[in-house]
């Protein structure tokens, strides 16, 4: 049986840190599908057509990632997709108690469905994407922290001097 697996999240915008979990979800499951919550945030930094953008740049090379937008509930949108496993990235200890009520949450919603929690490379587990939009908007370097394009598109839109 080939296992798909859903990475969902905000990804505004995406990091390395994310990038660094769906390379390593990819030699685990058979095919991943990054997916985007529409409106989680009411002034996101990107538009969702941005997020879906970067996404679908970083991860051209690999045929085993999509990525898609969902609303509603996450157990809802990965039974649609007959996908197995939700993926979420566990950084510190401070991710953990929100990440255990949504995975046992989940688990009651729908029980078919199973969480997996990867931990990313050590150099990436103090980035957020909360924290890069407050670094890069305040003019700090970002660079090495999130995708080149990523990068190039803070840039562009002007918020900082220099990445
Ligand atoms: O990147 P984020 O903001 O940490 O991702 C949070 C996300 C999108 C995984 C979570 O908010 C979510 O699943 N929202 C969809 C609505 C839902 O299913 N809520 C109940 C979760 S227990």
């Amino acid at each position: 049986m080939s296992t798909l697996a859903v990475y969902p999240g905000s990804f505004d915008p995406l990091t390395n840190g994310h990038v660094d979990i769906i390379s390593r979800g990819v030699r685990m499951f058979d095919r991943i599908i990054i997916a985007i919550l529409v409106n989680a945030e009411k002034s996101p930094m990107f538009t969702m057509q941005e997020r879906v953008e970067i996404a679908r740049e970083v991860f051209k090379a690999y045929p085993q990632v999509e990525v898609d937008t969902f609303n509603g509930l996450l157990v809802d949108y990965v039974e649609r997709k007959q996908a197995q496993v939700i993926v979420r990235g566990l950084r510190a200890v401070s991710d953990f108690e929100f990440e255990f009520q949504m995975a046992l949450m989940n688990r009651r919603l729908n029980a078919k469905i199973e969480t997996v929690f990867m931990m990313p490379a050590e150099q990436y587990t103090y980035i957020s994407s909360r924290l890069i939009k407050e670094v890069f908007s305040l003019g700090g370097r970002v660079h090495g922290l999130v995708p080149e394009l990523v990068e190039q598109r803070l840039r562009e839109k002007g918020l900082a001097k220099e990445a």
